[in-house]
């Protein structure tokens, strides 16, 4: 009998993470037969943690909160260019014994926002926060085709030198990119994403009034059981009639991790029903 691939999630904490259920639900829709658990890695040990991974024949690592940009470095010399850009790493794997990373948190943004029948190109995208997950997604987003890419930041001068730091790499996008300030927003826009960690602290951001038309997708990166934070609740009131958390986010950057490691493309989308259930259920 042939044993099961190994996969495992690393992070401190990890109890919380829904990885091994998605991988689970993945797999078995592909007819694999893989092991995948969850990895409390103390904070001092994740270099050793992920060696020993790998000599043991582990085959792919995802990588959580506090440990992307140590995966990054780890995997510094085969990076793919998502991870580049993104300046951390959610997805180990070795290939011809070399340590490999990829993020596949902003694809997975992007999938799961064409999966609400929204196409990005031409588009006016309103990015909130210039932390790690705005970093993470900015090479997707601008990949669609969309028109501009305005990046707001409560501290403007590190929005400021996150669009220098991404023109550096991709100066094809100095038309579409650029940097403000919360007071500076104007006029409205097709798709505005929370990446700032306001909603995990239940805070409402400083917004204008008038930002949203009907048609308008106001995304938030966190997620909770009833698709409600508070960006979405003030989006909502300013008459954003398309409100999504970032469940979906999570399923669809686990099915990029899963086509790296497997070369099989899942469907998530059923696995985000069973998800989100999950959630609604507890
Ligand atoms: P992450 O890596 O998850 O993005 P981070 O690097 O700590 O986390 O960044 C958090 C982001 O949320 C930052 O853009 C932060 O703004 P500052 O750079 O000004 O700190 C933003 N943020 C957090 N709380 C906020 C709030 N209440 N209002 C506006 N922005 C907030």
């Amino acid at each position: 009998m042939n044993t099961p691939l190994h996969f495992a999630v690393m992070g401190n904490p990890i109890k919380h993470s829904y990885s091994p259920l998605l991988h689970a639900l993945f797999a078995k829709q592909a007819g694999l037969d893989i092991h995948y658990e969850k990895v409390l890695v103390p904070i001092e040990e994740f270099e050793p943690a992920v060696q020993t991974f790998f000599e043991q024949g582990g085959k792919g690592l995802n990588i959580t909160v506090p440990f992307k940009l140590r995966a990054y470095e780890l995997a510094k010399a085969n990076l793919s260019p998502r991870a580049q850009s993104a300046g951390s790493v959610n997805t180990l794997w070795m290939e011809d014994g070399n340590l490999h990373g990829c993020n596949t948190d902003g694809i997975g943004m992007v999938n799961d926002i064409q999966r609400q029948g929204i196409d990005l190109k031409n588009k006016k995208i309103l990015l909130l926060g210039a932390g790690g997950a705005a970093r993470g997604v900015i090479l997707p987003l601008l990949e669609t085709g969309c028109r501009q890419l305005l990046i707001v930041n409560r501290t403007v001068t590190k929005a400021s030198e996150l669009v220098a730091q991404c023109l550096t790499g991709l100066p094809q996008y100095a038309d579409v990119l650029s940097a403000g300030s919360f007071e500076q927003i104007q006029d409205q826009w097709d798709i505005v994403i929370n990446a700032t960690s306001s909603s995990l602290q239940q805070n409402a951001l400083p917004l204008p009034v008038g930002l949203f038309t009907t048609n308008s997708l106001a995304y938030d990166m966190v997620y909770t059981p009833e698709n409600d934070t508070p960006f979405l609740q003030q989006a909502r009131k300013d008459g954003a009639t398309v409100a999504s958390d970032g469940l979906g986010m999570l399923v669809y950057q686990g099915a990029e991790s899963f086509f790296i490691w497997h070369h099989v493309r899942v469907n998530p989308v059923p696995v985000l029903d069973a998800l989100r259930q999950q959630l609604v259920t507890g």
